[in-house]
């Protein structure tokens, strides 16, 4: 039940909850609102009662919620995205779904942000993002906060720890985590936890601009411990066995998936293994005001 917006020359569309134009004169712009992590962040902002204006690639896939107008809008379409965020003051940026190109069309998205007269961008980034990280993908989310950096809108980055909630993907059908983690600890950090944080950021943005937070959960756990705390939540017996690198990069092969990909996937484990996920921060209590949530609580929750 939507209806094209009057003003829209492509792809704009009014939710039909709508209640009033006026409250969509200067909304967040939030991408990423069909997937788990901009989705959350959309519903709470929903709940707050704020504006928004919802950036996606399939506009029958996004949420319904007050107050919201959803665009078609792609990372890399820089015609379309320009044209979402006409009139927005305050966008998050959820990083994209991995891909070859993905920087390209973070660059992009900034660019079009950046020409349409978006203040402040507020990018969901990875824990220790560095142009040296062990993990691949952390250099992707370097290269693009230093591309936000110069772009000219305020910034501010949210540097997330691997999500509590993917861990259990670890897990092998066999039920056995493997990789080059050696004996290394990760401070995973549950997607809700980033949610509220993100909230408090969109609701405030000033007093956040030009700060880089650090997301992870309460502990930081080896993988034997991961695989003990999912054992002992679900009752299923699950185990970490450590692989070398060069063991890594041969039990993956039979999936046939491209380099970076591959690289990508082991370097999660070997970035565990030199420590650079190790450190528990306070930014989950900073941003919201309560402790970040266990890894138990975490299965726990997704178990109901
Ligand atoms: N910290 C971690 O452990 C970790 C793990 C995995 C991923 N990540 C990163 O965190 C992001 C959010 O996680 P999530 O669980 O919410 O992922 P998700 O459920 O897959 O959602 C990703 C969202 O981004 C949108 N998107 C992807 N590529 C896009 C593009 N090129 N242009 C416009 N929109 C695009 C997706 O749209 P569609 O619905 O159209 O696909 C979806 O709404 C991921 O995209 C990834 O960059 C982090």
């Amino acid at each position: 039940m939507s209806h094209r917006h009057p003003e829209a020359s492509r792809g704009v569309w009014v939710a039909a909850m709508m209640a009033d134009m006026t409250t969509v004169s200067a909304p967040l712009g939030i991408t990423g609102a069909t997937g788990r992590l901009g989705g959350r962040i959309a519903r709470r902002l929903a709940d707050a009662g704020v504006a928004q204006r919802l950036l996606v690639r399939d506009p029958a896939r996004a949420p319904r919620l007050p107050n919201t107008v959803v665009a078609r809008a792609a990372f890399g379409d820089t015609e379309a995205v320009a044209e979402a965020l006409a009139g927005v003051r305050t966008v998050l940026m959820v990083s994209a779904s991995e891909s070859a190109d993905r920087v390209a069309q973070h660059r992009s998205f900034v660019d079009a942000a950046a020409s349409a007269g978006v203040r402040h961008l507020v990018y969901v980034s990875f824990y220790g993002a560095a142009p040296d990280a062990s993990f691949t993908l952390a250099r992707d989310h370097s290269a693009t906060e230093q591309h936000i950096r110069a772009s000219g809108p305020a910034w501010t980055f949210l540097r997330d720890n691997m999500y509590a909630d993917f861990l259990p993907l670890l897990v092998g059908a066999d039920g056995v985590i493997r990789g080059p983690a050696g004996d290394g600890r990760v401070a995973a950090v549950a997607q809700d936890d980033i949610a509220d944080a993100a909230t408090a950021v969109l609701l405030d943005p000033d007093a956040h601009a030009g700060r880089v937070y650090s997301l992870t959960g309460p502990a930081s756990l080896t993988l034997t411990e991961v695989a003990a705390t999912i054992a002992a939540v679900t009752g299923r017996p699950v185990s970490y066995h450590e692989e070398t690198v060069p063991e890594a990069y041969e039990s993956r092969a039979s999936y046939g998936a491209p380099d970076w990909e591959v690289d990508a996937w082991v370097s999660t484990y070997t970035a565990i293994a030199a420590g650079e996920l190790a450190t528990v921060t306070d930014d989950v209590r900073r941003l919201t005001g309560r402790p970040a949530t266990s890894f138990a609580e975490v299965l726990r929750r997704s178990s109901q």
